[in-house]
Order: C-alpha cells, then structure tokens, then sequence
C-alpha cells in the first residue's frame, strides 16, 4: 500500500492533481486535476453514468443546478441540521470537528471551548446589490435537484415506479476539518442516484443497491481485499435516514467512505410537499392508490472514488534491480489507453507513427510521445497506467509492423500495422 505522500507526489510529477492556485501559495484543501488527472476522474463518472443510465432501463438523468431557491434546504432540513459539532482551543484559537478528537486541543494540548453546531452549507449572495439580495447556498447535496423535479421526470419520461433519477454535479460543504488530499474537500463532485419505489419495497431495494454498488468497485478494478460495508449507528445517520449503509476502502491511512447508501423514506418528498403546496405523491394505475414513494439512495463521490482507484493502481516492482512504479488502473478507465511512440523524431517515422495514430486515435484514447529515451517513456506510460505502448522503430519501414507493449507484463508483440486496431482491442480486453 502507497503512503499518502507518495500519492501526492505522483499525482503532481505525472500532471494527475495540483494543488489549487499553488503561485499563490495554495488554497487549502482545494485541488485542481491536471490532463491525466480529468481524464481519469472523467472515465470513472462516465462508468457510473454508463451503469447507471445507459445499461438500465429504470434510470433517467438529469444535470440540475449548484443554485436552489433557499425554501429547498429549509424543506430537506440542511439549514437546520446540516451541522457539526465545532470546539475552538481557548489558547491557539483552531477549530475541531468535536467527534474527531479527544478533551484537549490537539495541537497545544489546551483547553477547548463547549460545542456549537456549525452549519456546513456556503453562503452567496443572488442579485447585484449585496445588502438587498437574497442569501442563497452553493448545494451540499445533488440530491434536492432530484427531489424537486421528481414531478418533471416522472410526467416528461412516462415512467412508472420503481424507477430512479441520476445526477452528477458539484456539492459544497465549508467542512470543519477537511484533509487527507483529495478524500476531503470543500468542493467536490458526487454521482447521486436517488431511487422511488414503494414503502414496503425499500428494505429490499436498500439491499439491492448496497450489492449493485459493491460490485461497482470492483467492476471498476478495486481489489476486493479493500473494500467492505459498514452499518451507521444511530447517532451518526443523516437527518434524512431510516438506515445507511456505507461502503469503505481501505485508503493509505486506514478506512474511510467512498459511499454510502441511505434509506431516506418519504422525507424528503413530504417535505417539499408540505412547503412548495405542490402534490409529489404517485398514483399506482394498477392498485389504484395513491402514495409519497420511499427513496433509495446510492451516493458517492467522484474525487473520492478517483483517490481509491488510484491509490489502488500503484504498484512498485522491481526489475532488473531498479524500481518501477506502475499504475494498474482496469484499462476501462485508464487515462490513456495506448501510447503512440516513435523510437526517434527520424523524419520516416513520424510519418508512419502520424499514421498509426491517426488509424487508432478513434477506437482509443491515445496520446503521440516522441521527447526523450524510449526507456524514460515507457516509464512515464508506467507510471500514468497506459495499458498499451505501441512502438515504432526501422524494422517498421521494410516489415510494416509495430510493437505492441503490454504495461503489466512489459512482454511485446510484433504486430502489423493494418491490424493493429483489432489486435489491440482484443489484447485490453483478454490480457488485463
Ligand atoms: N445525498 C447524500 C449525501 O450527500 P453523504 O454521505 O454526505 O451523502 C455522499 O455524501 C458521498 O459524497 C460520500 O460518500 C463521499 O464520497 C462524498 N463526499 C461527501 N463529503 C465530501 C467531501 N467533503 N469531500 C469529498 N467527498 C465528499
């Protein structure tokens, strides 16, 4: 398992994630992803939108706003009850979250103040003159966006219930005690699904959807030694919960959520029922009955869910007594798939290179290398977990055919360039 540090690290050498407005010192815990880094955080959320939307016929999507009017989080309970327990030490002035630490300030060993609930949610303004605006809040949740088009969905799509709304969108919480790199933020993304079914099918369809999103991980490439659920205790489910289940990985610093499944009943369609006055309950054709659907909902984040799959891509190995570092991403969401490399800029080979790319740039996502030694390459290819390297060298000039490198096992084929596409395709798919 990598420490910490040296995902940091890696992730800035090889232009995964910066730190935000790093020449201007940084602004803590805000981070930035780079050109590898979007490229994986983007496959992981078109996984879950393919998944989810597009290999489900019970599922629609929606991209809603970050801005609501403000009645929606008196409704859902967030103004009210989206707070920790704040302690401030009386000598050194830091804040804790109180659930986090022991008596005493961690810092200076002083004493701290009693607790104050600290409400999570960011502030703006709506309107050009301040004084006169409207406070509104950047969204903590994507979920309300749901709830409050559940009507729109269900008339626009002619669905009937069971059926769910996904969404993946930015979220805000001005967290107390953010850290451990990208794991807490106070900006992040999370991909939602909230799920409406009967009351009496919710126990069941809570079941059903804490396995679908276990065998999301894995399907993804989590080993399945580092990952496990966890049961909330009473005092620590959501406001909105009659039961949550989450699911951990187990990070370089031990266990942490990637996701948690909650059982949110009627709350908040009920909610939004009693203060909007518009009618959200569902008429059920076949009883003839009308009720306020329960929700399922699997919710997770998209930067959380980028760390654990990074961290559990890295591998060091040693070959040839030095170490190589390689990221073992599933070739389904690996930032690059193939890397198109000319042994040298030789003018005859760039042309054929150009060609090869420009044959598979369709099929793939590819990325042209032609700078430094071919070792340092492949190294680098390594270390971005590009599953195939596709070398060009002058053996191609009379026999029309590359090398194909497969990241894991550095075996290479020779292969001929006019079957390259098929041959690579079947290769990510049987060798990896
Ligand atoms: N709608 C339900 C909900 O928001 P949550 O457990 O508070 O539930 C869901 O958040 C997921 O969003 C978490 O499991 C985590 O992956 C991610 N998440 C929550 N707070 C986060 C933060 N401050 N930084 C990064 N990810 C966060």
């Amino acid at each position: 398992m990598p420490t910490l540090e040296t995902l940091v690290s890696l992730a800035k050498r090889r232009g995964f994630i910066f730190q935000n407005s790093e020449i201007y010192g940084g602004l803590g815990s805000v981070w930035d992803f780079g050109p590898i880094g979007v490229e994986l955080k983007r496959r992981i959320k078109d996984f879950w939108w393919t998944s989810m939307v597009h290999n489900r016929n019970d599922i629609e999507g929606i991209d809603s706003s970050i801005l609501m009017d403000p009645a929606v989080w008196e409704a859902s309970g967030h103004l009210k009850g989206f707070s920790d327990p704040l302690v401030e030490c009386t000598e050194c002035h830091k804040r804790f979250r109180e659930d986090q630490i022991e008596s005493t300030c961690p810092e200076c060993d002083s004493e701290l103040s009693s607790p104050r609930q600290f409400n999570l949610m960011f502030k703006t303004f709506m309107g050009p003159v301040e004084e006169e605006a409207a406070t509104i809040y950047l969204r903590p949740e994507t979920a309300q966006g749901i709830f409050v088009n559940f009507n729109n969905v269900l008339t626009t799509s002619r669905r009937k219930i069971p059926f769910g709304i996904a969404q993946i969108g930015k979220s805000f919480r001005n967290e107390i005690t953010p850290g451990n790199f990208i794991f807490r933020t106070r900006e992040f993304e999370q991909m939602e699904m909230e799920y409406f079914c009967h009351p009496e099918d919710s126990d069941k369809f809570f079941k059903e959807w804490i396995e679908f999103s276990m065998n999301w991980f894995k399907e993804i490439g989590i080993q399945e030694k580092n990952l496990k659920t966890r049961i909330h205790t009473d005092d620590e489910r959501p406001h909105y919960a009659k039961s949550a289940t989450d699911i951990e990985y187990n990070f370089p610093w031990g266990w942490g959520e990637l996701e948690t499944i909650n059982n949110r009943t009627d709350y908040d369609l009920k909610n939004h029922m009693e203060k909007s006055g518009r009618d959200l309950s569902y008429f059920d054709e076949s009883t003839k009955s009308r009720f306020i659907p329960y929700v399922i909902e699997p919710a997770m984040g998209a930067d959380r869910t980028t760390l654990a799959v990074f961290s559990d891509a890295y591998h060091e190995e040693k070959v040839n007594d030095e170490t190589r570092t390689v990221l073992k991403f599933n070739p389904k969401i690996s930032p690059i798939e193939v890397a198109v490399l000319p042994l040298s800029r030789n003018e005859k080979l760039a042309s054929i290179s150009n060609k090869v790319f420009n044959l598979i740039k369709s099929s793939f996502r590819c990325q042209f290398d032609d700078t430094q030694s071919i070792g340092k390459r492949y190294r680098r290819q390594d270390e971005i977990g590009t599953p195939i390297c596709v070398t060009i060298d002058f053996d191609t000039l009379d026999d029309n055919s590359i090398t194909i490198r497969n990241r894991n096992t550095m075996k290479q084929i020779r292969v001929e360039v006019d079957k390259v596409t098929q041959i690579i395709k079947e290769h990510l798919e049987t060798q990896f």
